[in-house]
């Protein structure tokens, strides 16, 4: 089921890039998912991996989340489509005097690392990733975690009324509402559940979330 006129279900992977890219390079000021508080998540997984971990952050963004681990002393990467959002990234880490993070310009569904992560996340990116780029996103998951890695998940849950399916966000992004069971089916091949909680996402914290945590196996 798809709610909404479908204006972001783009055809190819860089008209989608631009997309996003344009979104954060006509921002006069924050973008919805950008709020004053690091998320209680990302607070959460903060305190549950071990100091040293080193830490992937996919689609950051402007890097709010990526910074919040890099102050805390972890080795972080960040990675985001949107080099308008890189490169802001970039300059807020230098304002900040951050020298233990990093940040690239690189496809999720592409991206590949010299060596594994300890503990790679999304922060609202998975419901944004179509039915048909799911392998593509797990191979990713495979290729920068070994075993024993973590990921930490948070994502939209399903519909308004339940069950799963696809609305227009207001600015124009799909948004793959997956119930529980759905996403970890996706990652089924590599990851095993060991935590879950309900949480919320969007402005004002208006649509039911997914937050998991899971080990590679
Ligand atoms: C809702 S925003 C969340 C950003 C960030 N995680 C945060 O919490 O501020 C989704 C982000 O995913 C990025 N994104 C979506 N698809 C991507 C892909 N295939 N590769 C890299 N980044 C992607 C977008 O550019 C955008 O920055």
């Amino acid at each position: 089921m798809t709610i909404g006129k479908s204006v972001s279900d783009h055809n190819n992977h860089s008209s989608l890039a631009t997309h996003w890219n344009d979104l954060y390079q006509k921002a006069s000021g924050k973008l919805p998912w950008e709020v004053d508080e690091t998320p209680s998540e990302i607070q959460h997984w903060a305190r549950v991996i071990s100091p040293g971990f080193r830490v992937l952050d996919l689609g950051c963004g402007r890097g709010a989340n990526a910074r919040h681990f890099a102050g805390l002393g972890f080795p972080v990467t960040g990675i985001d489509f949107s080099v308008a959002a890189i490169t802001e990234a970039r300059a807020s880490a230098e304002r900040l005097g951050l020298d233990n993070i990093e940040f690239m310009a690189a496809d999720v569904l592409r991206y590949r690392s010299p060596r594994p992560f300890d503990f790679v996340y999304d922060y609202s990116v998975l419901h944004h990733i179509s039915d048909a780029d799911l392998t593509d996103y797990v191979n990713t998951l495979m290729s920068t975690t070994r075993t024993g890695s973590l990921y930490g998940l948070v994502c939209y849950a399903e519909m308004v009324g339940g069950g799963s399916g696809t609305r227009v966000g207001t600015l124009g992004n799909s948004i793959r509402h997956r119930t529980r069971e759905e996403v970890r089916r996706i990652l089924s091949t590599g990851l095993t559940e060991v935590e879950y909680h309900r949480s919320k996402l969007g402005p004002s914290g208006a649509h039911a979330a997914h937050h998991f945590l899971f080990r590679r196996i």
